[in-house]
């Protein structure tokens, strides 16, 4: 099984077989927990980032455990799907956007696994995999979802919101939305050469742009409002890609 999807706030349930059958992936870095997921006689690991009832903030998740434990269960591909707060008033709550780029600004995260032993600068001018993300753009064609490409992803350190003045700052930076979960996750993934790819679920617009303060509440339910779509999109891509990957994101 070479496929995974990772999901996070609203959609821990987004797999059929529910979290009773969360299975326990032991990796040096800790544990992460995967269920299987098969569709159409396709198969992939459904993994839910903030854990077993959703109870690791984003600033704790064990992103290393995460994707190590993918990686040892042979993944090599992985589709993604977080909440996102949207920096562009055009860009309202509901819409999907395609991630093609991040900014960084988490603090406090174990973000490599090239901390000893060894000296890797991973390359990361595209850090999103140009296959499985024309592949998303193609399946939201075909399902008629508008999905916004080149979104730009403001990583924030969380677990707190933004300011309106770092939401203004965000903006003039050139970000299209702003979450806390997308880094290390795609950056830890492209060092062990898995491809990444990852849909924003837009669920609020961010801190300033609306006068109703946010809150986890508002946010999980918005993105539970989209679960359907993203399951429909996100095995449309595993249903119709090739099973040879034809990108460099493996480092070939
Ligand atoms: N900010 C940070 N993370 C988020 C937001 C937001 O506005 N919405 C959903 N995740």
């Amino acid at each position: 099984m070479n496929w995974a999807i990772v999901a996070g706030s609203g959609l821990q349930r987004m797999a059929p077989s529910g979290e009773r059958a969360l299975r326990r992936v032991k990796t040096p870095y800790g544990d992460c927990f995967v269920l299987p997921w098969e569709e159409g006689g396709r198969r992939a690991w459904f993994l839910p980032r903030h854990g077993p009832g959703h109870r690791v903030p984003p600033h704790r998740i064990n992103y290393r455990a995460n994707i190590w434990g993918l990686h040892q269960l042979g993944v090599t591909r992985v589709l993604a799907a977080s909440a996102v707060g949207s920096l562009d008033p055009s860009l309202k709550p509901g819409s999907l956007v395609l991630v093609e780029q991040f900014i960084d600004f988490t603090r406090t995260r174990p973000r490599t696994f090239f901390d000893e032993d060894r000296v890797h600068h991973q390359d990361m001018t595209h850090p999103y995999c140009p296959e499985l993300s024309h592949l998303l753009r193609d399946q939201a064609r075909a399902l008629k979802l508008d999905l916004r490409a080149g979104a730009v992803y403001v990583c924030t350190e969380g677990p707190r919101y933004e300011t309106a003045a770092e939401v203004r700052a965000f903006r003039l930076l050139g970000g299209t939305v702003v979450g806390m979960t997308a880094v290390p996750e795609v950056v830890l993934a492209r060092e062990l050469g898995m491809c990444f790819a990852l849909v924003g679920v837009v669920t609020n617009l961010a801190a300033g742009l609306t006068e109703a303060p946010l809150s986890h509440a508002e946010v999980v339910a918005r993105m539970s409002e989209q679960q359907e779509l993203l399951r429909r999109l996100l095995w449309g891509v595993i249903a119709t890609a090739d099973e040879e990957r034809r990108c460099t994101c493996g480092g070939k």
